[in-house]
């Protein structure tokens, strides 16, 4: 049948943030603190499904105190990216993909999932409304932050009947300050982030508050970010506190990618997915296969093992310069500074953003 386009009602903000203050704030946007002008709500209920989808100024909510999500975490949420193109337009990186992969983890969380074209235009509407607060640079983006939440107000044990979704936007630099910067990282020797059957593939906001004491110690050792291992055999490398991580083996025309499988305990990162079609595009071998610990440490010392990088929504790409392991082990990738297929890669990447290279995999768009 014919789909009809989702519309989005819209009430400007009446009061938003005055220019000057918006371009101090862009020139240099701190990560998630400060918001654009307006959001986006809709809301989910058995009788109606989604309606509602209402563009209105960025405000506190009026929530139950016995809301579901705020009790036992029924919460999904996504993070993508506006790039401020040369034209003065905006594109938006992948959100078809985002959309899909919110439906994803609401499934495994049972809350509702939301129609793709609904999200997506949501999107738009924000985008278009908040487009002064795209910032321009190459470093720079607007980063688009939706959330679906049950709301409704039960103490029970099953799912809720009432959905909130909420489209955030706020201006942003790089997530560790600099790409130029090599980041260390720390296994955690204690925790675990996903089992195999649990919730590690999705993006519920359950997964974050649960690494954050492993990211505390792992800060506490000098570390950027903590490294999870697979909780069966504490052996394999999974992730990063909130991003994927590639393996480069070789230099030059000979480097190869390796990253590890999306076995049900990762989160299948849209940058990952991205920098596997990138890496294929350059003419390189890239295999999804298990790394363990130790081949990490070895292929260091060994050189096989050039360089590391993580990526993500937030870090794109920023390589790994220097391990703190399990019990006193520590040691460098490469040569600890950041590498260049991380480099050239970050570099397709930021060029497909600003539609400076052809989009042949058709990721972006444009608003
Ligand atoms: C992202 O890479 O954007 C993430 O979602 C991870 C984290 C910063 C929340």
């Amino acid at each position: 049948g014919g789909t009809t386009r989702p519309t989005v009602a819209v009430r400007p903000h009446p009061r938003p943030v005055p220019a000057g203050r918006r371009r101090e704030l862009l020139a240099a946007p701190p990560f998630g603190e400060v918001f654009t002008d307006h959001m986006v709500t809709a809301r989910w209920s058995p009788e109606e499904g989604w309606h509602e989808a209402v563009l209105g100024p960025f405000a506190p909510l009026e929530l139950s105190p016995a809301a579901v999500g705020l009790h036992y975490g029924q919460s999904v949420f996504e993070g993508f990216k506006a790039h401020r193109r040369s034209d003065d337009r905006a594109a938006v990186f992948r959100p078809w993909d985002h959309a899909r992969r919110l439906n994803a983890s609401a499934r495994r969380m049972a809350a509702p999932p939301l129609p793709p074209e609904l999200f997506v235009a949501a999107v738009e509407v924000l985008v278009r409304q908040d487009m002064d607060w795209v910032p321009e640079g190459d470093d720079r983006s607007l980063y688009l932050r939706p959330v679906l939440f049950a709301d409704e107000p039960h103490l029970a044990l099953r799912p809720a009947r009432s959905y909130l979704f909420l489209l955030l936007a706020f201006p942003t630099g790089n997530f560790f300050g600099s790409e130029s910067r090599a980041v260390t990282v720390a296994v955690s020797e204690e925790y675990v982030r996903a089992t195999p059957g649990g919730t590690g593939a999705a993006k519920c906001g359950g997964n974050y508050a649960g690494s954050y004491l492993a990211q505390e110690e792992a800060a506490g050792r000098g570390a950027d970010q903590v490294v999870w291992l697979d909780a069966v055999e504490r052996r394999w490398v999974e992730e990063l506190g909130g991003m994927n991580l590639f393996f480069v083996h070789g230099e030059g025309e000979r480097a190869e990618l390796v990253t590890p499988p999306l076995t049900g305990t990762i989160l299948p990162g849209v940058t990952r997915d991205t920098l596997i079609a990138l890496a294929g595009d350059l003419g390189m071998r890239v295999t999804e296969a298990p790394v363990s610990l130790d081949d990490w440490r070895d292929g260091c010392a060994a050189g096989r093992i050039t360089e590391v990088f993580a990526c993500g929504t937030a870090a794109r790409v920023t390589s790994v310069g220097r391990v703190l392991g399990r019990d006193g082990e520590e040691w460098t990738v490469g040569d600890g500074a950041p590498g260049p297929v991380a480099g050239r890669l970050s570099a397709l990447l930021a060029s497909v953003h600003r539609g400076e290279t052809a989009d042949r995999h058709e990721w972006c768009h444009v608003v």
